[in-house]
């Protein structure tokens, strides 16, 4: 089978019902990097408990993209953001907006795990602590837990809780971010292309795990992978040189685009 007979056939049935709710609204979003435009004139919208695949060539915009989903570029001095973001109708670039608030509720998992040179225990007791959510150390265990367990970890740690977290294996350690991120109760989870410092079986171990984790959060995810992509999100969001040129149901976005930029892509032309 050629790889474009497997997107097509990993893509037929990935669709988002139509009565999907909108969880994030973005409109006329245009990003600038000091005189340069990153962005320019995004509308999309991130459906809920709906996995939302931003695809296109390296340097397209997609990270940026998914960094003003959570205020991210506020940390890079140079960026400048413009447009509505909203998370359930409320613009989160409201001056009046705790930031710290909106990561919480929109959580980041990165390309390269980065657990924090703390124990396994200590990497998911992090957030909670700095938010206050656990109000003893019983509260704490069943947070750690519950988290690991809904990121699939925990049978695999569960006996060494104490032991760093940086010790565990690439795969382990994604999951530990994503069971970090998911320690605060986000709603959302951004995903800047998680596995692609992990190798097959690892990856595969993460797919199954977001197609898991939609039952319960928004996500939009990242990746250069188009089966990747067919495989975990119902919404496919094709971005080029700064511009979303198409978005639509994955299946329609794989099988049928309308764009000849997004047929020349999806079937290998560049990129
Ligand atoms: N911190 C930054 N400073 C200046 N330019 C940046 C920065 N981050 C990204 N860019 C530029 O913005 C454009 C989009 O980059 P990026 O969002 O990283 O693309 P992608 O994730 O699709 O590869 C590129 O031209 C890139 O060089
Ligand atoms: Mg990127």
């Amino acid at each position: 089978m050629s790889v474009a007979e497997d997107i097509a056939q990993h893509a037929r049935g990935q669709a988002s019902p139509a009565d999907a709710q909108v969880k994030m609204e973005t409109r006329n979003v245009n990003v600038f990097y000091g005189e340069k435009q990153a962005l320019f004139d995004v509308n999309l919208d991130i459906r809920q408990n709906q996995v939302t695949a931003l695809i296109g060539p390296s340097g397209c915009g997609k990270s940026t993209y998914l960094r003003c989903l959570n205020r991210m570029n506020d940390v890079v001095d140079i960026a400048r953001v413009s447009g509505s973001i909203k998370l359930d109708g409320d613009d989160i670039y409201d001056p009046n907006v705790d930031v710290v608030e909106i990561r919480a509720r929109i959580g980041m998992v990165f390309q390269k795990p980065n657990p924090f040179p703390k124990s396994i225990y200590d990497n998911i007791a992090y957030g909670p602590r700095i938010h206050g959510i656990a109000n003893n150390k019983k509260e704490m265990d069943e947070i750690v837990e519950t988290s690991l367990q809904r990121a699939g970890l925990w049978d695999e740690v569960k006996d060494r809780l104490g032991e760093p977290g940086t010790g565990l294996s690439g795969g382990q350690q994604q999951r530990l971010c994503i069971a970090r991120a998911i320690a605060v109760s986000p709603e959302v989870i951004l995903m800047d292309e998680p596995c692609s410092a992990l190798d097959p079986i690892a990856t595969a171990r993460i797919e199954e795990l977001i197609d898991e984790l939609k039952e319960n959060y928004t996500i939009a995810i990242v990746t250069h992978s188009m089966q990747q992509a067919a495989r975990v999100s119902q919404r496919t969001a094709f971005f080029h040189l700064g511009i979303l040129v198409e978005e639509g149901d994955t299946e329609q976005i794989f099988t049928n685009p309308t764009d000849e930029r997004t047929q020349d892509y999806i079937t290998g032309r560049f990129g």
